[in-house]
This record gives structure tokens, sequence and C-alpha cells, in this order.
């Protein structure tokens, strides 16, 4: 089963900072999932949320900055107080620490309404300039329009599809999403994560991967009902 650094060891660092990520190495992850933005001269750069308030304090969008500017704001201050200064990093920063022992990237592409457009091709491009990236590659995004671009873009990457406020009953009609963006893997919320989900969405042909799964009761859970792998901020879980 892969155990997916949500974010690096974002229980232990800042998520989605180097220092997450760097850490995430130390404790063994091989395997790693992370967001991407795009700032406004149109750099991908890995954090969760659209707005700065969050993890920076700051009342900014990722979308109207540029990537200088958005570089000097702290992002560590909703991790601790005193933890040092953390910069948003580049994707190209975080795929160059990371890919020498990464067996999985998941880059998931937060662009809801297209509020980053272009970034599919922005994404998919930069995936397939790295060949050793490529083959490591799943690509996810919770907005069903933007994923439709991101398989448009790209024939051949893998995708994980992702879908908002998901239920068992309209895991029929996420199956058929999957389906048209053909999609390798699926990536359901744990609470849902029930043995008969997990086969039907193994009998569609995709692998399961459960987020976010940090008690290790639910860890022991994911496995007896046969999912592939499990999101978590706590890598050291098992
Ligand atoms: O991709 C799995 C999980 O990361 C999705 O939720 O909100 O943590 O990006 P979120
Ligand atoms: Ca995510």
């Amino acid at each position: 089963m892969k155990i997916i650094a949500h974010r690096g060891a974002s229980a232990y660092a800042p998520e989605n900072t180097l220092e997450a990520f760097k850490l995430a190495l130390e404790m063994g992850a091989k395997d790693f999932e992370f967001d991407i933005h795009l700032t406004k001269d149109k750099i991908p750069v890995v954090h969760h949320d659209f707005h700065l308030l969050r993890t920076a304090g700051v009342e900014a969008e990722i979308a109207d900055l540029n990537y200088a500017d958005l570089k000097k704001i702290n992002v560590s201050r909703h991790f601790s107080s005193d933890y040092k200064f953390q910069y948003i990093p580049r994707l190209e920063e975080v795929v160059e620490i990371i890919s020498p022992a990464a067996e999985f990237i998941n880059f998931e592409i937060k662009n809801d309404n297209n509020v980053h457009n272009g970034i599919e091709k922005i994404i998919t491009d930069f995936i397939r300039l790295k060949k050793d990236i490529f083959k490591k590659a799943v690509i996810s995004c919770f907005d069903y329009p933007s994923a439709k671009r991101i398989r448009l873009c790209d024939r051949e990457v893998k995708m994980g599809y992702l879908g908002h406020s998901l239920t068992s009953l309209l895991l029929p009609i996420a199956l058929q999403k999957a389906k048209n963006i053909e999609a390798y893997s699926f990536h359901i919320n744990f609470k849902i994560a029930f043995k008969t989900n997990i086969s039907k969405i193994h009998r569609a042909g995709l692998k399961v991967y459960a987020y976010t799964v940090d008690d290790f009761k639910d860890l022991l859970r994911m496995k007896e009902n046969g999912a592939d792998g499990i999101f978590t901020n706590y890598l050291d879980i098992v």
C-alpha cells in the first residue's frame, strides 16, 4: 500500500514548503502529493489555498501576485509562530528535491472556475519535458472542466479522478467522469472509502487512493477495505 506524503511531511513542517518535502524524504517517503497554482506572471507554485490568509495571514490571492512578490511572504505562520521563514516554492524546486527518490508524484492542480487560465498546458508540458518525471506523475484536479482540459493537453499522462462532495450514491456518476478523462486512479475521501465502493472502483479498472488518513485505525481500515494507497500528513503513521 502506498503511503503518500500529503503536502510533504505536513504534520511536522509547514505544508507544501521545501522544508516539508525535505523532511518527507528524510522520513523515507517515496510517494508524494502537492497542490499547484499559477502566479500572475504564470509561474507554477506549490501551495494549497488560493488565498494567503490561512497560511500567511495576508489578504491576497496567489493569482494576483507576481512570483517575486509572492516569494517575500512567509507561509509558515499557520504552522507555528516561531518557525523559520518559508516561502511558497516554485514547482520546479519541489520536483528537483523529490524526484531522485520519488516513485509516485501526484500533481494536484487547483483551478476552480479556471482562475489559473492555461495552467493545464503549463503543467502537462512541464511533466512531458522531464522524462523521468512523466513515468511517476499522476495529475488530479477537483475541477472537472479543468480535468477534461488536462486530458486534452496530454492523451497519455496518468490522471487521478477527484470529485467534490462525493457520496456513495453519486459514485456511478463520478466513475463515468473518471472514465471520460481516462483516469488511472480514483482519489477518494477516506470517509466514504467503504469496501463496496473500493470494489466498484477497482472493477472499473482504477487504483484507489484515500485521503487524508492521519489515524492508524483508519489506515488499517483502508488496508482491510482494499485501498491501494493513502494520503497522509503523518508519514510515521505506519
Ligand atoms: O488529493 C487528495 C487531497 O489532497 C485532496 O484534498 O484539499 O487536501 O487538496 P486537499
Ligand atoms: Ca491536495
